[in-house]
């Protein structure tokens, strides 16, 4: 099945805000790309969603926009990655395993970035107040086996 169609204009932001349907991993991944282009930079991004619901790959999706040849796998045990790429620093960071928003404090992960980057979280709700006031959230719903829905839930600095 082809990626759904989303129109080339600034209209798009009000359809990921509407929600978007992907019926198969490729298909989030070409939604990933489509968000890519809108994602401005120096933005963190919150993944929520449950297990299996496609945050991964949806991370998979932006790396392979921004020609980042790293692969990109669930960074859980280490809590992040950094994939170093020629358009943008993509932080991969997987707070699953935070017992609490103050563990985050000892990654000295703002230290680490380097302009343009994305700080891209699953499981942000586990950063507690350490996640960015000013940040973008997606959350991802699984419908079925193959079928997730995809809406953009928060964007304080969306024009
Ligand atoms: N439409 C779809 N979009 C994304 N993944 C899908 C879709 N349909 C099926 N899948 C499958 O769902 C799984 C999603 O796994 P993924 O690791 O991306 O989830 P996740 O949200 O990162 O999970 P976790 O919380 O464990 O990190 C994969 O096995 C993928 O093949
Ligand atoms: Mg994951």
């Amino acid at each position: 099945m082809p990626p759904p169609k989303l129109p080339q204009d600034s209209t798009q932001l009000d359809t990921w805000r509407e929600g978007i349907s992907s019926h198969s991993p490729e298909e989030t991944i070409a939604l990933a790309k489509n968000l890519a282009r809108l994602l401005p930079e120096n933005t963190t991004l919150g993944l929520y969603g449950d297990l299996g619901s496609g945050k991964t790959t949806f991370v998979r999706g932006l790396a392979s926009a921004w020609a980042i040849t790293t692969p990109v796998t669930s960074p859980t045990y280490a809590i992040f990655t950094i994939h170093d790429g020629p358009q943008r620093q993509l932080i991969h960071m997987d707070a699953y395993r935070l017992n609490a928003p103050s563990e985050s404090d000892s990654l000295v992960l703002w230290d680490l970035l380097r302009e343009p980057w994305v700080l891209v979280v699953e499981w942000p709700e586990k950063l507690g107040d350490r996640l960015p006031e000013k940040h973008w959230a997606l959350t991802l719903t699984c419908n079925n086996e193959d079928t997730r829905h995809l809406k953009l839930t928060h964007c304080n600095t969306c024009p």
